[in-house]
């Protein structure tokens, strides 16, 4: 009778102790979602930067008579933009450029970051 009291109290303080341990375990509840993290490391211009461009620049940026007198469809086009710091000041939407998109809509805050950090890096092709 004594034991089985005991081992009754045994059980129920291992419950506990478990249900202690789950909910102070955020991280295990709550994992981090590897898509809120932006990787900005070696970000390279033919996977990364032209796709962003492609995807939200290049409609009304090409061609012969691109928006602005900017192309941005190819490399060399987009470095030289870089390598003024227009292509960041439009995108980051600074105050002595033109905000790009026109929607003024800024793209979203990764694919910035992503652009600054091939521009840092020495606008390479890459
Ligand atoms: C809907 C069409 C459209 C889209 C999409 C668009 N642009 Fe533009 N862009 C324009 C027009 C029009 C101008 C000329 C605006 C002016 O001179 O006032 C321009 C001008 C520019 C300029 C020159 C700005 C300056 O201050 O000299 C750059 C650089 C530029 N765009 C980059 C981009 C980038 C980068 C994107 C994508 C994030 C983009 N644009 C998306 C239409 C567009």
């Amino acid at each position: 009778m004594k034991n089985s009291i005991l081992s009754s109290l045994l059980i129920l303080i291992a419950f506990l102790s478990m249900e202690g341990c789950y909910y102070d375990n955020e991280e295990d509840l709550y994992p981090i979602d590897p898509n809120s993290i932006c990787d900005t490391v070696d970000v390279s211009y033919s996977v990364t930067v032209k796709a962003i461009l492609e995807a939200n620049c290049v409609s009304c940026h090409t061609g012969n008579f691109p928006s602005g007198n900017q192309l941005l469809d190819n490399y060399q086009s987009v470095a030289d933009i870089a390598n003024t710091g227009k292509l960041y000041g439009v995108i980051s939407h600074q105050d002595r450029f033109t905000a790009m998109p026109p929607s003024q809509v800024k793209i979203n805050a990764c694919d910035i970051d992503k652009i600054k950090s091939w521009i840092d890096a020495g606008a390479r092709d890459n």
